[in-house]
């Protein structure tokens, strides 16, 4: 790939000089996304690294990836063969398999109308406005009130022990419809295995890189194949029921769903597209998957965040207190009036930046990006940190100041500043989750803001009760 001839008209990809083997694994260092801003100031906003032995080329700054993938979207929206995702949900993952574009596409398509179905169904009961609310609204008082009493007991908490059991309630409410007690032994074993999940997935896994790394004993490979299969059998004991206990006229949730459609694509004989029903029904386990880490990891940000910035937790508890009162439970509706509130998610957004880097990119053809040529079937890092971080892009970008997105008289969210961060993707992998993470994030946060004051101990975090 590194020896391809350059078309006519074409530069070659600039980048650092790499050793043979390892290439620019010592360059990227523990913290890739800071390495490859500071190598961008040096290359530009498309330049070539080499990981081990695959060429990577790295895209920053908001109009290059814009231009790549919005503009030239098709040309870079596949996924790299890489040795780790082979393991996640069996090789049959929507999010990370190298699945063909028209299969790929197919498979989003189903995803994402599960997903919106059953998220904005009527809630069972008349109060809430959806089966979301409903599920926010009752994991939050599960949550208060499981904090509450840890702080009884034992006088501090981590945030984010707790907040991922109800994160991941919720969406195991619209998967699998159900919900876990906050002690379930079976649920806390894997929910807090999705740490060393992202430390494998989020960039530069040795053996991703390096063919020979998968033949040596490599101990964090082998947690994340044993932490794979321990989440695919959970989802998988739970589809088995499903399908045991299925009846077409009482669809029970996305799983149900999705089993349904398989039922109906086998009527259809016209259907261009052949997918497995293993390929159908596993979208359940790439939604549950990416549904709960990435928000709970968001909200235990945001306590962060509270606890280092106690004036900023004060203004937003007055916000609430003004538009909302303290009798009654924030909802969803509520989103357009708390203005600051929306603006201290989009700097958590940006400031943490907490998911530095998308999932890895492919490109799908041989292509070109600001005159550079990019073959085939090469592997594209896209660095958000850097995004969120460009001094062209905001003023002191390294401090963290909600006030950023709201106007000058405090009422209203700038959007199009907010439309800069950059956390969920661009373009044709655009997370498919985003409308419904925002809400979530906003909705647990509203809710706990208004019902408890967080402050922290030395090394742990504490709260009381307003
Ligand atoms: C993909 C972020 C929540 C489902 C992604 C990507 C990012 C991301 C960065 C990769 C985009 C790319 O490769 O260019 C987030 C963040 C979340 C969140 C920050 C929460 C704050 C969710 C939720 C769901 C979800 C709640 C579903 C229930 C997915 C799926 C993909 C994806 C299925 C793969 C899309 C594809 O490959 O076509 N997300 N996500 N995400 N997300 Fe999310």
């Amino acid at each position: 790939q590194f020896h391809r001839e350059i078309p006519e008209g074409l530069r070659q990809l600039p980048g650092p000089s790499a050793f043979p083997i390892i290439g620019n694994l010592i360059d990227l260092g523990s913290k890739p996304y800071l390495s490859l801003t500071e190598m961008s100031k040096r290359f530009g906003d498309v330049f070539q690294i080499q990981i081990g032995m695959r060429p990577v080329v790295v895209l920053s700054g908001y109009e290059t990836v814009k231009q790549a993938l919005t503009k030239q979207g098709d040309d870079f929206a596949g996924r790299p063969d890489l040795y780790s995702f082979r393991f996640i949900n069996d090789g049959k993952s929507l999010a990370f398999s190298t699945d063909q574009a028209g299969i790929w596409r197919a498979r989003r398509k189903l995803a994402y109308s599960a997903l919106r179905s059953f998220s904005s169904l009527d809630g069972k009961l008349p109060e809430y406005s959806c089966v979301l609310e409903e599920h926010i609204c009752k994991e939050s008082e599960h949550l208060i009130k499981e904090l509450q009493n840890v702080m009884r007991v034992e006088g501090k908490f981590d945030p984010f022990r707790y907040i991922v059991v109800s994160v991941a309630n919720v969406i195991c409410g619209m998967c699998f419809g159900r919900r876990y007690d906050h002690h379930d032994q079976e649920l806390l074993s894997l929910v807090n295995l999705a740490e060393d999940f992202v430390q494998v997935v989020g960039s530069g896994n040795p053996a991703d890189f390096i063919p020979a790394m998968q033949y040596l004993p490599n101990k964090s490979m082998k947690k994340f194949v044993n932490l794979n299969n321990r989440f695919n059998n959970f989802v998988q004991k739970i589809v088995t029921e499903h399908y045991t206990t299925f009846d077409k006229d009482n669809i029970r949730d996305i799983t149900d769903s999705l089993i349904d459609h398989c039922e109906d694509r086998k009527l259809d004989e016209n259907s261009n597209i052949q997918m497995s029903d293993e390929k159908i029904v596993g979208i359940v386990n790439d939604l549950f998957g990416a549904g709960f880490d990435t928000i709970s990891t968001g909200l235990s940000w945001a306590v962060m965040y509270l606890v280092s910035y106690p004036e900023v937790e004060e203004r937003l508890f007055q916000e609430i207190k003004v538009q909302i009162g303290l009798d009654r439970t924030p909802t969803l509706a509520d989103r357009n009036n708390l203005p600051l509130l929306e603006s201290f998610i989009l700097e958590l957004f940006r400031h943490s930046s907490y998911l530095p880097f998308t999932i890895p990119h492919c490109s799908t053809k041989d292509t070109s990006l600001n005159g550079y040529f990019i073959p085939k079937d090469t592997c594209i890092f896209i660095n958000q940190w850097q995004i969120n971080h460009d001094p062209e892009l905001w003023k002191d970008p390294s401090s963290f100041i909600p006030d950023r997105f709201v106007n000058d008289d405090g009422t209203e969210v700038n959007k199009l500043e907010g439309e800069k961060v950059l956390i969920f993707g661009m373009g044709r992998r655009r997370c498919i989750g985003e409308v419904i993470a925002r809400n979530e994030v906003f909705l647990f946060l509203a809710i706990i803001i208004q019902k408890l004051h967080f402050y922290k101990l030395p090394g742990d975090y504490a709260l009381f009760r307003m």
